[in-house]
């Protein structure tokens, strides 16, 4: 990765000469928005996944939103996912007139807890979705999970921004619940700068996404300027929004698709050469890990009653030595809109707070050279006091 200083950013994406191609070609071919170009890159992901359908979307936010109006999420509806995410994997239950019940993230990772869960679908009968999140690329623990909303009748919703590709025993994560959300978004491991991708296990959700996502019309606007007959005619049977992805930002999506499992390849080698330079050093821990891990996220736990400094003064010392970086997530039960709805405390997920003050993620992307891979890592061991 080539930056303008020597500023190690925490994300940056690898766009090459073909990803430029391709956006030209759209550019220069007369048709912008959502045509032929997002349709075959909706088949080619799908074909990857080895589903049978897959929707694109302009991001994995209207792809959640859309996974639980099709789902039948409304008023009265409880929708239940860890408060360890990003701000739209609980607000779309909101917009749809639904309430949240947060529970907390399991011991030794970032993610919903099974046990926590059990609890909760045992005492809140409203639940009607689980929205499960694979934070940083590790999947969920989806063998428990999956039975337990099975056996409570609630649809179980993969929010796998972060978990692309990863592959589980029984298929890619995003494809083993009900419905699985892509991210597309530009420090995602495949990006269209925005967008995302939908697949649901039930033709009837995937329809009503389908149908949700452009106005609530029933014919594409590609099919209806490219079939020979009544080009204008067109049904609004619902009311519908507009969350399609155009063929402009397809193409990227194309094209990065195709590089998926190298990207994957070097993340992996990224996180392998970390795992290596801090193993053992008192005061840091190792990301989770586990099957399918995407390695989206390299997330450093730092140990501040040994370290001496807390996490945010980690950050500081490593943007002095010129390594951006980032924390995943300030959960969503310290948002003033969260905390004040339902009465939340900080101690409220202890887990997921104890999570939070310690976490770090590094700069971890495919396409970081090796001399950037050295210059975090020695950063890093400098700042943990363990020389460079
Ligand atoms: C866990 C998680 N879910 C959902 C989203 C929303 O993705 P998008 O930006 O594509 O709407 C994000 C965004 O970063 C995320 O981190």
């Amino acid at each position: 990765m080539k930056t303008n200083s020597d500023f190690i950013p925490f994300a940056q994406p690898s766009i090459g000469p073909e990803e430029e191609a391709a956006v030209l070609e759209v550019l220069r071919s007369g048709w912008l928005t959502t045509g032929k170009v997002a349709l075959a890159f909706e088949q080619e992901f799908a074909a990857f996944l080895g589903v049978d359908r897959a929707l694109a979307v302009n991001s994995a936010t209207s792809g959640l939103h859309l996974a639980l109006e099709a789902l039948g999420v409304g008023p009265g509806d409880v929708v239940a996912t860890s408060p360890y995410t990003f701000a739209s994997t609980a607000a779309v239950a909101r917009q749809l007139g639904a309430e949240v019940a947060f529970c907390d993230i399991e011991e030794g990772s970032f993610n919903l807890d099974p046990e926590a869960l059990g609890k909760l679908l045992e005492r809140t009968p409203k639940v009607k979705a689980v929205v499960a999140v694979h934070v940083g690329g590790l999947p969920c623990r989806l063998d428990l999970i999956a039975p337990l909303c099975e056996r409570h009748g609630v649809a179980l919703v993969e929010d796998a921004a972060h978990a692309f590709p990863s592959r589980l025993p029984g298929g890619y994560a995003g494809t083993i619940g009900d419905v699985g959300v892509y991210s597309f978004y530009a420090t995602k491991t495949i990006t269209t700068g925005e967008g995302g991708m939908v697949v649901a296990r039930d033709p009837r959700v995937a329809d009503r996404v389908s149908l949700m996502r452009t106005h609530g019309i029933d014919r594409a606007v590609w099919d209806r300027y490219t079939a020979k007959t009544a080009a204008w005619s067109y049904a609004v049977v619902e009311a519908g929004y507009k969350c399609n992805l155009p063929d402009l930002l397809a193409a990227i999506g194309r094209v990065q698709l195709a590089k998926a499992e190298r990207f994957l390849a070097e993340r992996e080698a990224v996180a392998a050469r970390y795992d290596e330079a801090f193993a053992g050093l008192p005061g840091l821990g190792l990301p989770p890990r586990g099957p399918g891990h995407a390695w989206h996220l390299y997330a450093l736990s730092v140990d501040e009653g040994r370290l001496g400094i807390g996490r945010d003064e980690f950050i500081e010392r490593l943007r002095a030595e010129g390594v951006g970086a980032s924390v995943h997530f300030i959960p969503l039960h310290l948002m003033p809109y969260w905390a004040g709805r339902y009465g939340l405390e900080p101690g409220s997920f202890p887990r997921a707070l104890a999570a939070f003050r310690a976490e770090i993620s590094l700069p971890a992307s495919q396409g970081l050279d090796p001399e950037a891979v050295e210059k975090v890592a020695a950063a890093v061991r400098r700042i943990a006091g363990a020389g460079a």
